[in-house]
């Protein structure tokens, strides 16, 4: 390959949204709380429905964490929490109306698995209580390996769940030390065996390349280790360092930071081995076993990215419980105050406990489709989605100028109304989706770096 990437990059802005939403969480503006609850109110009895709930508390600190959670030495907050969730699930229920249908349910975090298993369970019974959870849903939770136990992956299984995810990053014992999470293979390999046995067998794996002191090679055996392990599906994330929002990041030693060579030599050693064995690369981070449900999605054309990433849930409605939590909505997004003590006032006051959020304009679902569509799919005809809207193709025009000007224009290709990004440059699909982003240059966001 004739592409000197180092150099095109350098003229590059690499930082770019994620796009798990678009606008992006960081141009939500104030929203009060009964525009929220009036669009609750106003949601279609028919909607099929997603939830998700946000357990903010781990019981120790990765150094490399980028999550929205808090460390607690003691069970006290998390039991609080737990009845705030519980208060808060029936009060959305109740602006909803009737007993709703749920397709997808995902219990994230910070660590879910923290949760003792009567918690977990007086949650799942809460939900059972005021929505129809359908037989084919999808129920997933979040595991912390070093905190899940025999009792706890009972409980899950008895309660339904059906998938989960663990956080592994990376198998190499110095990595683990650099970062601060120290969990053995044999661990892992015993919550699998554990979770097997209780006929969860559908896994997630979480791995993060650019880390401190992996290098290529070590990765490789990470890769390895995974493929061994034969998890259903893996992310594999892009160390996101950005110690000025995550100060404990601080405590991550810059100089033991693969440079941007290797994390690009990193990405794409561990892209193709996980196709080698079999699996197939979904959208920027993901890959699945050729059965499993993201990888069958991707194929019939219904990959969907939301705030959990890539998924398969095409619904319109996304509730999100616990601080922080974003619900999407037909009308548009509604974001949970982060602050903990303003959450939990808001819960006792039977308030909903949303703050910021965003209504959806017309033009929001029309840029917005071009950018998920980007982030799915890697490529887009603009005159199909413009056709969709009613709209000409025209509308795109200033979007198409700005992305032909672009400094990497060797990383897509345009033909016509036609945009696709080289398979080989993927992971730079930001960047050309940010072209699309109509708040880009709005206020004074920060976004993580793309590769
Ligand atoms: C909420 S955590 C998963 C559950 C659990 N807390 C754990 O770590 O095992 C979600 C995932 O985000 C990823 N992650 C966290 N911080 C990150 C960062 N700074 N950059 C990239 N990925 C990150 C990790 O792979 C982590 O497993
Ligand atoms: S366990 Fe997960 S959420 Fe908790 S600190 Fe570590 S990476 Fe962050």
């Amino acid at each position: 390959m004739s592409l000197n990437i180092n150099n095109i990059l350098a003229n590059i802005d690499l930082r770019a949204p994620r796009y798990t939403s678009y606008p992006a969480a960081p141009h939500f503006t104030e929203l009060t709380q009964k525009t929220h609850a009036s669009w609750l109110g106003q949601i279609p009895q028919s909607e099929a429905i997603s939830l998700y709930i946000h357990l903010p508390f781990c019981d120790r600190l990765c150094w490399f964490c980028g999550c929205f959670t808090k460390i607690t030495s003691t069970y006290r907050p998390i039991a609080k929490m737990v009845g705030n969730l519980v208060t808060e699930i029936k009060m959305v229920a109740q602006l909803l109306g009737e007993r709703r249908k749920v397709v997808h349910l995902h219990f994230g975090g910070g660590s879910p698995s923290v949760m003792l298993p009567d918690d977990f369970s007086a949650i799942m019974d809460t939900i059972h209580q005021y929505f129809h959870i359908d037989e084919n849903a999808e129920i997933a939770v979040e595991l912390d390996p070093r905190t899940v136990s025999d009792d706890k992956i009972e409980t899950y299984a008895a309660q339904g769940v059906n998938r989960a995810s663990l956080g592994i990053q990376d198998f190499d014992p110095a990595v683990q030390k650099a970062i601060n999470r120290i969990q053995p293979f044999s661990m892992i390999r015993d919550v699998l065996d554990s979770l097997n046995s209780v006929g969860i067998d559908k896994i997630n794996m979480d791995l993060i390349y650019g880390l401190p002191l992996q290098t290529p090679e070590s990765l490789h055996q990470t890769a390895e280790s995974t493929i061994l392990l034969n998890p259903t599906r893996i992310s594999l994330f892009a160390y996101a360092h950005v110690p000025w929002l995550k100060r404990h990041q601080k405590m991550i030693n810059q100089g033991d930071l693969p440079d941007l060579a290797d994390r690009l030599k990193m990405n794409k050693m561990m892209s193709r081995r996980f196709e080698e064995a079999g699996y197939e690369a979904i959208g920027i981070d993901h890959f699945a076993r050729p059965d499993d449900r993201l990888s069958l999605a991707q194929h019939h054309g219904g990959l969907r990215r939301n705030f959990q990433g890539y998924t398969d849930d095409n619904g319109q409605v996304l509730l999100g419980f616990g601080p922080s939590a974003i619900s999407k909505l037909p009308q548009g997004y509604a974001q949970n105050t982060s602050s903990f003590q303003e959450y939990r006032q808001a819960i006792m006051a039977s308030h909903l406990p949303s703050a910021r959020g965003h209504e959806l304009s017309e033009n929001d679902l029309v840029f917005g489709a071009v950018i998920e569509q980007l982030m799915c799919y890697f490529r887009v005809d603009l005159a199909v989605i413009a056709e969709g809207f009613g709209l000409p193709v025209t509308h795109f025009s200033a979007a198409l100028a700005a992305l032909q000007s672009l400094p990497g224009r060797e990383l897509f290709q345009i033909s016509g109304n036609i945009i696709e990004v080289k398979k080989d440059y993927r992971m730079y699909v930001r960047m050309i989706a940010a072209q699309f982003d109509q708040y880009r240059d709005i206020g004074n966001a920060k976004y993580s770096k793309i590769a």
